[in-house]
């Protein structure tokens, strides 16, 4: 028999169904709440409001379980495919050969942007931060490719996605480029998908970047890592802009800019700027550790904690197992792991991490592994955005393909004047 819940306001009795995940997970239906009592919930920051029904990503917190479409992300670490798991997640399966011969043929065609995008470029300072430029290069593809605003069955869809999959890495690439005051590098078709991307990065018109395996394989793992992490904030914006009936570049370009904060993906970038402060004497692991405990500063431990993980989170123990491989590969060594573990060491033996069940995450390891590979600064925020796209991507089409969504339109608990007169400019 379906459970509900019983709910009494001024002694009134409301039975409210409740909704059971495949996983187990509950959740009390309150969209005839207001209809019914009156009343609304009351829910700043969604820690407990459960938004939509998805089948993409499935996250246990407590355990610290992470799955993309039922596989857990752990089973992607032996030979690390971004595209398959691209596929994957948008269209609910892993692809067979001829499905993945054929997307990965569209990735191929569409990677060059349309030539006069790269007057767009010239018009950014070269100090632009590179996710200002992301964000409006991707809402500027909108200009270039609205065929696709109405998408009429799953051939067009496909092609969509595979454009903008595609075409996020050049413009990454060519972004970092314009900063440097580089020529720009275009793709490769002979390259696969992370290659590419290295290639336009590192390479020289006179030198071609030579791209050893175990780099490539680590750039897909960490593409997969970042893949779709389910109602997120970034993930949520990308929803809610595309419940007005936004098209798809415009929703991710949205994406990205909600992505790009300190708290979010901003955070890898906010990590290593922390560790390289500690590196050059500005203030010590034990300082940082009592800074981020004190409620008197707004200093945070970033790269820890999370608003769903209350244990390890598992893509920040495969990133570390993965920067000690890279790092020995490379023969880097890194001073700044050092530091990152004596935090990690520290945080986890202190009461106030333990009590708030604080460990690393995501964002703890993977700004020293982008070091390793590379990348500056700076990009760290746009590689994770180029891993999330995916996800952003396949949310978009699960929201879209459902007829029964409407408009996301939260309410409000008014807290400001009751009617006043307006006052005459002379008599104020
Ligand atoms: N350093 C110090 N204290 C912290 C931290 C931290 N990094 N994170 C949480 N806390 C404390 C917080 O002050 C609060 O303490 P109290 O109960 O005494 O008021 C308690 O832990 C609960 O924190 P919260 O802010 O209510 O948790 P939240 O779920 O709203 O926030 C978070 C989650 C990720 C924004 C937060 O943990 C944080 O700011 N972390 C640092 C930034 C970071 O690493 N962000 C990347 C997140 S993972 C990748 C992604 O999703 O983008």
């Amino acid at each position: 028999m379906a459970q509900t819940a019983t709910l009494t306001i001024d002694g009134k009795t409301y039975e409210l169904p409740i909704i059971v995940g495949t996983e187990g997970e509950k959740a009390i239906d309150i969209t005839k709440l207001r209809d019914q009592t009156g009343l609304i919930t009351y829910d700043p920051g969604f820690g407990n409001t459960g938004s939509c029904k998805s089948a993409i990503t499935f996250i246990d917190g407590e355990k610290g379980i992470l799955r993309y479409r039922g596989i857990p992300v752990e089973a992607f670490e032996t030979n690390p495919n971004f595209v398959e798991v691209a596929y994957l997640l948008i269209f609910g399966h892993l692809p067979n050969a001829q499905e993945k011969l054929n997307f990965s043929e569209r990735l191929t065609k569409n990677e060059l942007l349309n030539e006069s995008m790269k007057h767009h470029f010239e018009g950014f300072p070269v100090t632009a931060p590179p996710m200002a430029i992301l964000s409006a290069m991707i809402n500027t593809l909108s200009c270039y490719h609205h065929q696709f605003f109405e998408l009429e069955d799953n051939d067009a869809f496909m092609e969509m996605a595979a454009r903008l999959i595609s075409k996020i890495r050049t413009i990454a690439a060519f972004s970092y480029r314009r900063s440097l005051g580089l020529p720009f590098i275009y793709p490769d078709p002979k390259l696969r998908y992370c290659a590419n991307f290295l290639h336009m990065m590192f390479s020289l018109p006179y030198e071609q970047y030579y791209i050893e395996p175990e780099i490539e394989d680590a750039m897909n793992l960490l593409l997969i890592l970042h893949a779709d992490h389910e109602q997120n904030c970034s993930t949520s914006t990308v929803r809610i802009v595309e419940s007005s009936e936004a098209n798809c570049f415009a929703s991710c370009a949205a994406g990205v800019c909600a992505l790009w904060g300190r708290l979010h993906g901003g955070a890898n970038e906010k990590v290593l700027e922390m560790l390289e402060k500690i590196h050059q004497g500005g203030i010590t692991p034990e300082e940082c550790i009592k800074m981020a405990k004190d409620k008197n500063s707004s200093f945070r431990l970033m790269g820890f904690g999370h608003r769903v993980y209350k244990n390890y989170d598992p893509r920040a123990k495969i990133i570390k197992t993965m920067v000690d491989k890279v790092l020995t590969k490379r023969k880097i060594n890194d001073p700044l792991i050092n530091i990152a573990r004596r935090i990690e060491e520290l945080a986890l033996a202190d009461s106030y991490f333990i009590d708030r069940k604080l460990y690393p995450n995501v964002d703890f390891y993977s700004g020293i592994m982008l070091r390793a590979l590379g990348i500056p600064t700076n990009m760290f925020t746009v590689i994770f955005a180029m891993g999330r796209l995916p996800g952003w991507i396949a949310q978009w089409r699960e929201q879209h393909m459902d007829s029964s969504m409407r408009i996301a339109r939260p309410r409000q608990i008014y807290i400001g004047n009751n009617e006043m007169s307006f006052v005459p400019l002379e008599q104020r």
